[in-house]
């Protein structure tokens, strides 16, 4: 009785390690029921990371053999019956259409299209979505009920878009603001005065460490952070290495709290703010 106990969680582990299919954005507005009897259900997988352009919607519980397309807008609304539909319309504003691929619920009554990120349809052409936009989503499609035809609206989903590259305000700036292990935050020594000063805001450390070579008397000429080079990062050396180019490992008298290698990815991905 054991056997087919494993095989099976093998067969989950293996569900769980293709990230081809994760489950992403969040479903929201409410949808009315079509000729099937229930609402329809939209559902998105992929990936949110623009980068990875990785994105296919899917609606199901759909009348058979019915046409539509997915619609969209970074705006959300509350639209009932919109031009007679028996549907309410989720989204607002700037609405895009993908009328060039209109789909057909087929005898599965469930539809889906990998879409491109970095081309999103609106009124006045297409755009790609950018770390930080949100996205919304909905599925219009033809119905007959009682003979009438019309049309209606699956519920709206939201996807909210992000990056993997680690980011200075979001990732690094947190790391150098928190008490390090047997040392004070970075920027108490480095907040200032003297050597390296990275003021008090994420704004002003950025501004201080990006392009930006030392004038102190230990690392004068080196750069904190050239973006895209990780080795040649003053910033990189003093945290990672034990014995740096010039003067002591950081932070002085400690260690750091912070992960390096967020650093790292952070300088190598070309140190966006
Ligand atoms: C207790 C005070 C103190 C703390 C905390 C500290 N530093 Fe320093 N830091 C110094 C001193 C003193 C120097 C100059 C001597 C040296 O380079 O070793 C320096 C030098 C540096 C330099 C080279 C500056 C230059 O232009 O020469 C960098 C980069 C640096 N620190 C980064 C950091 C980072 C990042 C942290 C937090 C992880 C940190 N430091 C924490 C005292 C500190």
């Amino acid at each position: 009785m054991n056997a087919p106990a494993i095989s099976t969680a093998a067969l989950a582990l293996f569900a769980l390690a293709g990230s081809a299919t994760a489950q992403i954005g969040n479903s929201y507005c409410s949808a009315n029921a079509n000729s099937t009897g229930g609402p329809s259900v939209i559902s998105a997988t992929g990936s949110t990371d623009v980068a990875l352009n990785d994105v296919t919607l899917s609606c199901t519980s759909l009348p058979l053999n019915a046409f539509g397309y997915f619609v969209t807008s970074q705006t959300q609304a509350f639209i009932p019956g919109p031009g007679g539909s028996s549907g309410n319309l989720c989204i607002g504003g700037s609405i895009g259409r993908y009328a060039g691929n209109i789909v057909s619920s087929g005898s599965t009554g469930a539809v889906s299209l990998t879409i491109d990120v970095t081309a999103l349809p609106a009124p006045t052409g297409s755009y790609a979505a950018l770390p930080g936009d949100t996205v919304n989503f909905q599925f219009w499609h033809r119905d007959a009920t009682g003979g009438q035809v019309t049309s209606n609206f699956s519920p709206g989903l939201e996807l909210s878009f992000d990056s993997a590259a680690p980011t200075f305000e979001q990732d690094v700036w947190p790391m150098l603001t928190q008490p390090n292990t047997n040392a004070p935050e970075c920027i108490i020594c480095h907040g200032s005065f003297g050597g390296l000063n990275m003021g008090t805001t994420a704004a002003s450390a950025y501004a201080a460490l990006v392009n930006v070579a030392s004038t102190s008397f230990n690392c004068q000429g080196s750069i904190y952070v050239v973006p895209g080079d990780v080795q040649s990062s003053l910033l990189y050396d003093k945290l990672a290495n034990p014995t740096p180019s010039c003067g002591s490992q950081m932070p002085f008298g400690g260690t750091f709290a912070g992960d390096v290698n967020v650093i790292r990815d952070w300088i190598a991905a070309g140190a966006a703010f």
